[in-house]
């Protein structure tokens, strides 16, 4: 499973693609609202940082505005990745792009149905927010298994993209729901590498090798 980090900010992105762990970046108009930041500025900076697909998102809420917003983020880098509302609008916009060769990423899909629509279209990317639908008591993983069996029923190409990431928990169940990337907040995704035994395996491990008054070097 691919992992993208979900945020604008810039040495958030740098830590996580120094380790190794970024397959690209996710954003979104709340996300750039918070890093206080020029939408179009901060997203040729994440190009510069990451090679892999950072989504930008169209504050439009038409097809003309979408499609004239887009065609001017895609012209940012070649990894611009257009962000879409599941809208009728927004699939009709997807549906442009998609002809147009540029990539997207339809985004707020809470069925589905929505999913469906998004792969007739040629999505590249289908974002089914698991979080949101967790707050109201709706098993958002069981739509992430949904939208797997349907895309698998026929063949469609759109990426499963698990967005609305709240825990380390919905990383693995996304996983194991065979969604093909997840989006994960930076701390979400620095907590994938904790767990208790190892810190107290370490602890003893450290303490039973000073005991040995050995060096490595
Ligand atoms: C995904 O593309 C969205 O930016 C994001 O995952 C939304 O997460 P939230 O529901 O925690 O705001």
């Amino acid at each position: 499973m691919k992992f993208f980090v979900d945020t604008a900010i810039i040495k958030d992105i740098r830590e996580l693609n120094d380790y190794g762990l970024l397959d690209g970046v996710t954003t979104n108009p709340s996300l750039i609202a918070k890093s206080g930041r020029d939408f179009k500025e901060v997203i040729a900076e994440i190009c510069g940082e990451v090679t892999g697909p950072v989504s930008a998102e169209v504050a439009a809420l038409d097809y003309d505005g979408m499609v004239a917003e887009g065609d001017h983020l895609a012209k940012i880098a070649d990894n611009v990745v257009i962000k879409l509302p599941l809208t009728l609008d927004g699939i009709k916009a997807c549906r442009y792009f998609t002809l147009k060769g540029i990539k997207t990423n339809v985004t707020l899909c809470f069925s589905a149905n929505q999913a469906l629509l998004a792969a007739k279209a040629g999505a590249t990317y289908i974002s089914p927010f698991i979080g949101r639908l967790d707050d109201l008591n709706i098993d958002g993983m069981e739509l992430i298994a949904e939208i797997r069996q349907i895309y698998d029923n026929f063949d469609f190409k759109t990426e499963v993209l698990a967005a609305s990431i709240r825990t380390a928990n919905h990383v693995k169940e996304a996983a194991l729901a065979g969604a093909d990337v997840a989006t994960i907040p930076p701390g979400v995704i620095k907590g994938l590498a904790k767990h208790v035994l190892t810190d107290k395996g370490l602890d003893q491990f450290a303490k039973d090798w000073a005991s040995t008054g050995q060096s490595i070097l």
